[in-house]
């Protein structure tokens, strides 16, 4: 049994997998995707297979080209292609999320500035602009009335055109922190508070967001298996907010980092991502 770890970067996360794949004896390949060349039109092309990879590529673009093509070769990936270029894309994610009934943000999706002002409007201010790919909050901007719109939407506009794909989200009233915690296959095995550092808003580790251990609730297990299934099914990070009148699944996250999560939970993810990969391939 052979697992590949297909990368761009090794991140300290990507480190983590691979001292926990010789602590377990499984038999882990490195695949670098910069390296990487494949014959879309005949399997034998010189590179060698593995029984399921998991992948790890920080890019979104290149993860979904890399996982589509190897399985088309009949490889399974985790996560896969469909669970993978759903949670990619913020309103993919959002409609799976309200087909399947999860609580969620009021989001709308919109196209020109006008419309997107009109959509403001409906959900009232503050609300919350993101881009539909992207990630460490990065462009994930608060916007407090229409005259910030205008200038934050104009600015929008210079950009490459998936960034006018105005994905507008009512701001959710919640205490100083929001909750990320981690699905694999059937279950929920960790989550984090992650706490918004002084100086922002938004709460992602990235931005220095500071993680603490949140003992698993019913609540929070039920709501974020179903997210995960909702999107396909697979190894996730889900994102959840509190409010007064429960939990909502803001985003469901396909390739998370995790190496603060298990600092503070001293939950073994990557060797749980690796034996979820194990039984990929021994379907
Ligand atoms: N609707 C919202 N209301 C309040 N805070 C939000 C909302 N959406 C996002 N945030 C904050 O912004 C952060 C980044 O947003 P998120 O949708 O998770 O995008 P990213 O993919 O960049 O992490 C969240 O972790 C949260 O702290
Ligand atoms: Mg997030």
């Amino acid at each position: 049994m052979k697992i590949g770890l297909l990368y761009d970067q090794l991140r300290p996360d990507e480190r983590l997998i691979i001292e926990a794949a010789k602590r377990n004896g499984i038999d882990l390949a490195l695949y670098d995707t910069n390296e990487l060349a494949l014959d879309v039109t005949d399997v034998n092309d010189g590179v060698d297979s593995a029984d399921a990879f998991l992948q790890r590529c920080i890019s979104y673009f290149r993860s979904i080209h890399v996982t589509a093509t190897l399985e088309a070769r009949g490889n399974p990936v985790v996560n896969s292609f469909k669970a993978a270029s759903t949670c990619g894309n913020k309103l993919l994610a959002s409609i799976c999320l309200s087909r399947a009934k999860i609580p969620t943000p009021r989001t709308y999706v919109a196209f020109t500035q006008e419309s997107s002002l009109r959509a403001l409007e409906q959900l009232g201010y503050p609300a919350v602009l993101k881009p539909v790919v992207g990630s460490w909050g990065r462009l994930v901007a608060l916007i407090k009335d229409s005259e910030s719109a205008k200038s934050i939407i104009e600015a929008r506009e210079y950009l490459h055109p998936i960034q006018q794909v105005y994905y507008i989200q009512e701001k959710i009233k919640r205490p100083n922190r929001d909750i990320r915690c981690y699905v694999i296959g059937e279950q929920a095995v960790a989550a984090i508070y992650r706490h918004a550092p002084p100086d922002d808003w938004r709460t992602n580790t990235a931005r220095g967001g500071v993680a603490e251990n949140l003992p698993l609730t019913p609540e929070l297990e039920e709501l974020s298996v179903r997210a995960a299934q909702a999107v396909g099914g697979g190894a996730f990070g889900v994102d959840l907010m509190e409010t007064e009148s429960g939990l909502v699944v803001h985003e469901v996250n396909h390739t998370t980092e995790f190496k603060n999560t298990v600092r503070v939970t001293h939950v073994d993810i990557p060797r749980l991502l690796l034996e979820y990969t194990v039984r990929q391939a021994k379907k």
